[in-house]
């Protein structure tokens, strides 16, 4: 069998999933730890505290820096720019500075010949606290005024008002927990000196322009000083959208400083104990229906537990208010979040940006009232759902709506009347295995929130045998994109993949990209390529024209290489008219750029239209539950996602499969633990367990909404990264469902995640 496959074997796009597929199986692919070691590379160890809050009364490292191997310890006086590296706020200091705010803060680096060096004097270190209070939980956090950013409310109609003519008022409380992000490849970045007083940073980062600007500012130096070279991430899941930047600055410091190549790259339990994670939340929600069931008003108020820094959390936050009404038309809205400053490391972007967490509450907050009043949740969901001409809270119109659509395209599959019918007849059946199914409607609003990131830049160069490179601001971390932009250029010029090759993403070559992030990035990089095709196209096409005598009223293009004119294929090709275009000294090379149109928000009115459009869908999930054990499995996972029209299904249904079965571990047994020291025990594998082959669903099934709709998706195929993480929470409802069948007066909380232990406690307990 022929082990030398190329993207030219699979011109079928259904199984095109990027450029990648074949080495990355064969672990050809080159991560930063892969990346060959120069001569007298350092090795950068993060020295970090032990306790979450405190004085630092005394550092002594003398002892460590003598060691043999040892090059130099660096404190925080060692840094020769700002020891700043706040994104959105600057509260994070890179190293400690007199105090501690989080066990696992970075307080040293130790650069060492050795990594055995390095960890011989890490032992040594003497560090000497002043503990100071701890504090974990984001309400405490609140009631004694420990904010990380000034609090925010959306605000529709009047709730206060609403209220009173509600059938149906309900009040509770929820608590959904925070998520590790578990990427493959863990925080890293190899740096090394460059000529005129700069550095070259290989990062495995989501944002190369934020390890730009952090390790410019650390080091005091010029952005244009800083080269970041990112080729792909062995997974980011938002963990590097703004967290990579701290490890490429004590990379670079070294580096800059002692005029070697360093490399710091985390270990998985540094990994686990010094990153922030997913944002917990604590909230409170009061709803109000008619006796329809409609919803008429909705109050809530997220507490979020940002950590001991703001990092990306004030977005987080805003992101939560957006979604806090998910799939649903409520009339009357007040929903209100505070970023709560505890002593955990500082929370950060995890796939869905807060928007999960809104979910979780106003799902949580349906499936109380359905409880109270004797109904099935599917009753309340369906009857509540947005449709075209609603507002959201924000004040964006709904449009292009599909919340409907996909649920009823799943309903007409499925019956809901009868999978409701045969749980009750398994569930009167059996007495200690009970089953339970929920659905869940997802509305996700696609646009980074802050209207400045929505832009994008691509370098297109067409060399002269034809060949094409493509760079753009975006960063490939396991999501397709390079798929993606490959079929964008094939598409522009049309010509074969094979021509195509996408570069690393390149901050010197590619500047002032936006993280790739918001599930955003194929549709700003894609608009970015294409704008650059399409001038050279405009180049191409009169010179072609001129050059083979052909009318310029004539239409031309190309189909896989060929050159068609008028729709009729000729023997000219591309290769041969690129060649020829060169020598006639037509330009071949061109910069696109792209900023989304229309959207804008405004923070004083917290009203505007900040999405270019929303992602839809429905899924419906059942499960059973063993009442002896708390075990349970997910039999089935029934999804009908809006992929508008999906340019490229094996990418897009992996996201889907990938995205569910990550929100299922979130809310079903990935549990984060911290002790009220502020210590992380969940800090290994052996006690954070994510879901494995044996603990996803027996059964996955993913269907399209095909639409051709126009919106602003990049060929009309609508961002798909982040929206199908949503589908997961159902998960938790399936589950609760099932304890409630085999227990009525349990007293289980809305305490996400609904781990195994929680189950069987709920199975056994009364209210
Ligand atoms: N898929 C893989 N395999 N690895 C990842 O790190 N990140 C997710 C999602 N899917 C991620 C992923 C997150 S958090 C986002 S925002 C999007 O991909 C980012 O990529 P996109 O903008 O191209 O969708
Ligand atoms: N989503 C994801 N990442 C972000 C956002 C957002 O809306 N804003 C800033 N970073
Ligand atoms: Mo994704 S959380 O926007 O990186």
């Amino acid at each position: 069998m022929s082990t030398k496959k190329t993207i030219s074997d699979s011109k079928d796009i259904k199984s095109f999933t990027g450029p990648d597929f074949y080495n990355h199986v064969a672990g050809k692919s080159i991560y930063v730890d892969d990346i060959p070691a120069m001569e007298g590379m350092l090795f950068v160890k993060v020295f970090d505290s032990v306790i979450a809050h405190g004085k630092i009364l005394s550092l002594d490292y003398t002892a460590a820096e003598q060691l043999e191997g040892v090059v130099k310890i660096f404190s925080a006086k060692d840094i020769t720019g700002e020891n700043q590296i706040g994104g959105i706020i600057p509260d994070e200091p890179l190293l400690a500075d007199g105090e501690v705010h989080f066990c696992g803060q970075p307080v040293l680096l130790i650069a060492a010949e050795t990594e055995d060096a390095a960890e011989e004097a890490y032992h040594k270190i003497k560090v000497e606290y002043d503990p100071l209070p701890v504090i974990t939980n984001p309400r405490e956090a609140f009631a004694k005024g420990k904010l990380l950013t000034s609090s925010r409310k959306f605000q529709l109609g009047d709730t206060t008002a609403a209220f009173k003519n509600c059938t149906y008022v309900f009040e509770g409380t929820t608590e959904v927990n925070g998520q590790e992000h578990l990427y493959l490849e863990t925080q890293g970045a190899y740096a090394y000196p460059t000529e005129h007083n700069s550095v070259r940073v290989y990062s495995s980062t989501q944002g190369p322009t934020q390890v730009q600007k952090t390790v410019a500012r650390v080091l005091g130096i010029g952005m244009n000083q800083v080269e970041v070279d990112v080729a792909r991430l062995g997974g980011g899941f938002g963990g590097k959208e703004d967290q990579a930047s701290a490890y490429a600055a004590m990379a670079a410091l070294v580096a800059y400083v002692l005029k070697k190549p360093a490399k710091c790259i985390l270990n998985r339990m540094e990994d686990m104990r010094m990153t922030g994670k997913r944002n917990p939340y604590s909230s409170d929600f009061k709803i109000g229906l008619d006796k329809e069931l409609k919803i008429l008003a909705y109050e809530v108020t997220h507490y979020q537990n940002g950590g001991a820094a703001a990092d990306l959390s004030p977005a987080i936050l805003e992101r939560t208010l957006f979604h806090s009404t998910n799939s649903y038309n409520i009339p009357n809205v007040l929903a209100t979040a505070h970023s709560c400053k505890t002593n955990l490391p500082p929370n950060t972007a995890f796939r869905g940006f807060g928007g999960p967490q809104g979910m979780y509450v106003m799902e949580c907050a349906i499936d109380y009232v359905a409880k109270q009043l004797g109904v099935t949740a599917d009753i309340i969901q369906r009857k509540n759902l947005l449709k075209d001409g609603d507002e959201f809270s924000y004040g964006q119109i709904v449009s292009a709506c599909e919340a409907e659509s996909c649920w009823d395209k799943l309903e007409k599959e499925v019956s809901i009347e009868k999978i409701k019918e045969e749980i009750n007849a398994f569930n009167k059946e059996n007495k200690l295995i009970k089953k339970g199914y929920s659905l869940m409607p997802i509305c996700f609003g696609i646009s980074f929130t802050n209207t400045m990131l929505n832009q994008a830049r691509a370098l297109v160069h067409v060399y002269l045998d034809g060949s094409i490179g493509v760079s753009t601001g975006g960063v490939e971390m396991g999501q397709g994109l390079n798929a993606k932009m490959m079929q964008v250029a094939a598409k522009e010029f049309g010509v074969s993949l094979i021509r195509i090759k996408v570069e690393s993403t390149n901050t010197s070559r590619v500047v002032n990209t936006s993280p790739s992030a918001a599930s955003s990035t194929a549709d700003l990089n894609g608009k970015a390529v294409q704008d650059a095709c399409k001038q050279i196209q405009e180049r191409l096409v009169p010179f072609i024209k001129q050059e083979l005598s052909i009318g310029i009223n004539d239409t031309i293009y190309f189909v896989q290489d060929i050159l068609y004119v008028n729709g009729i294929a000729t023997t000219h090709n591309w290769k041969q008219l690129i060649a020829i275009a060169y020598v006639k000294r037509i330009n071949l090379s061109a910069k696109g750029h792209y900023a989304t149109p229309v959207i804008n928000f405004d923070k004083t009115t917290e009203k505007g239209h900040p999405f270019a459009y929303h992602v839809y869908g429905t899924a419906l999930t059942k499960v059973t539950v063993d009442c002896l054990r708390g075990t349970y499995e997910l039999d089935t996972v029934k999804i009908v996602h809006d992929a508008g029209a999906s340019m490229n299904p094996a990418v897009d249904i992996g996201q889907c499969e990938g995205g569910l079965v990550q929100g299922i571990g979130w809310m079903t047994m990935e549990e984060v633990v911290y002790n009220e020291n502020g210590k992380l025990l969940s800090n290994a594998l052996s006690t954070y367990k994510i879901p494995d082959i044996y603990s996803v669903p027996n059964e996955i099934d993913i269907e399209f909404l095909k639409t051709e709709k126009d919106n602003l998706a990049i060929l009309k195929s609508k961002a798909v990264g982040e929206p199908p993480l949503m589908y997961g929470i159902g998960a938790y409802f399936a589950i609760r469902n099932a304890v409630l069948a085999f227990n009525p007066n349990t007293n289980i909380t809305y305490h996400a995640p609904i781990t195994p232990e929680k189950v069987l406690m709920g199975l056994y307990s009364k209210k």
